[in-house]
């Protein structure tokens, strides 16, 4: 591993042109090149932002010695079979939530990171930036005793168009593996695996679920109330709920800046922690930095706890009549 880690782009879409620019702003890390299944807009995203390689085909990178890790940002049934070729090819990898678009999938990548002994990280930014930190900190000093509940929503309005990614069910379309990997994973960060999901909601004519509750269960008595929809906005709030008091995050919890302190008893607090760049840096200086000093997966972002996560939507799906699949055509 060089000193300064380099970077590869797998998938160079709407999200990869944010991430990208946050580049600038994490220390000893630079985007070195990029992959598109077209020659062109890879030639195009390498000449916005400076890259010095862009490939036609996402093979092509993994053939790249200076590459040592690739951030996968196409849809989340494009993850599995690229992630695995990457381990296979000694690649480290960066992968956009949902991590895949089955927990079979999810399964698969976790088993062959570990075998081969590769990095690979969930790019759920959510969990780095500074206003969660100082909740996880918050919770763990104890300031709202013990957390019992935990209630989130995370919608957007969006047409239905079932060629598009968010629609079709081919490319992992639905509210789910789209917002509802968030609020699950904010509630997984918080109270652990489930013992019971329960999950109601509408399909559209593609598929892929529109919207859905999800209340999560555990034996002893504590809870989770989430909600996702890409028929209507949400606000985006989440609250921590502990026997001494909870914690609010201002909206949009997924990115927060802002959390409020409610103690029993004692007037609010209120905690404010800018994120930097575009709030991508902390998940690119967390893998970068993991690299940098050996270690195979980041204890902010487990992989067991993406497999939780992974399989709560799964199973969320599954109540819903979902049928997701891994793509098998990506390479
Ligand atoms: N962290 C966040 O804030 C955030 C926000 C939005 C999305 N995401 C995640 O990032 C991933 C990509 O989302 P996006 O909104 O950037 O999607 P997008 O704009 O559709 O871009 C995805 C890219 O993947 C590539 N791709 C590979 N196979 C494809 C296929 N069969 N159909 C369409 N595109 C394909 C395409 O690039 P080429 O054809 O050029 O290779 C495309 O530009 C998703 O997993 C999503 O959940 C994360």
């Amino acid at each position: 591993m060089s000193a300064e880690i380099r970077w590869g782009v797998v998938g160079p879409g709407r999200i990869a042109e944010k991430v990208v620019e946050d580049f600038a702003v994490v220390d000893g890390a630079r985007a070195v090149a990029v992959a598109s299944r077209s020659q062109e807009r890879a030639d195009g995203f390498a000449a916005r932002h400076g890259l010095e390689r862009a490939y036609g085909s996402y093979a092509d990178i993994l053939s790249d010695p200076d590459v040592d890790v690739v951030y996968v940002a196409t849809p989340h049934p494009q993850h599995h079979q690229f992630a695995l070729a990457a381990l296979r090819a000694g690649k480290a990898l960066l992968v956009e939530k949902a991590f895949t678009a089955t927990t079979a999938g999810a399964t698969e990548v976790v088993d062959l990171a570990r075998e081969t002994g590769t990095f690979v990280m969930e790019a759920m930014w959510t969990r780095f930036q500074p206003a969660v930190v100082a909740l996880n900190e918050l919770v763990a000093d104890g300031a709202i005793g013990e957390v019992r509940s935990v209630q989130a929503d995370l919608g957007v309005s969006r047409e239905y168009d079932p060629v598009d990614r968010l629609f079709a069910l081919e490319l992992g379309g639905g509210a789910l593996l789209d917002l509802g990997v968030y609020v699950v994973s904010f509630a997984q960060m918080l109270l652990g695996r489930p013992d019971r999901v329960v999950a109601t909601g509408s399909l559209f004519p593609s598929g892929a679920d529109a919207e859905a509750a999800i209340l999560l269960g555990w034996d002893d008595g504590r809870n989770a109330a989430l909600t996702t929809s890409l028929k209507y906005a949400l606000p985006g709030t989440a609250r921590v709920v502990g026997t001494t008091g909870w914690i609010d995050v201002v909206p949009r919890f997924h990115h927060p800046q802002t959390i409020v302190l409610h103690r029993d008893g004692a007037e609010p607090e209120e905690i404010t922690r800018p994120q930097t760049g575009a709030g991508y840096a902390h998940e690119l200086a967390e893998v970068t930095e993991c690299l940098r000093a050996g270690r195979t997966e980041s204890t902010v972002m487990p992989l067991d706890d993406t497999l939780v996560v992974q399989d709560v939507l799964g199973q969320a799906a599954d109540q819903l009549g979902v049928r997701h699949a891994e793509a098998v055509d990506v390479l």
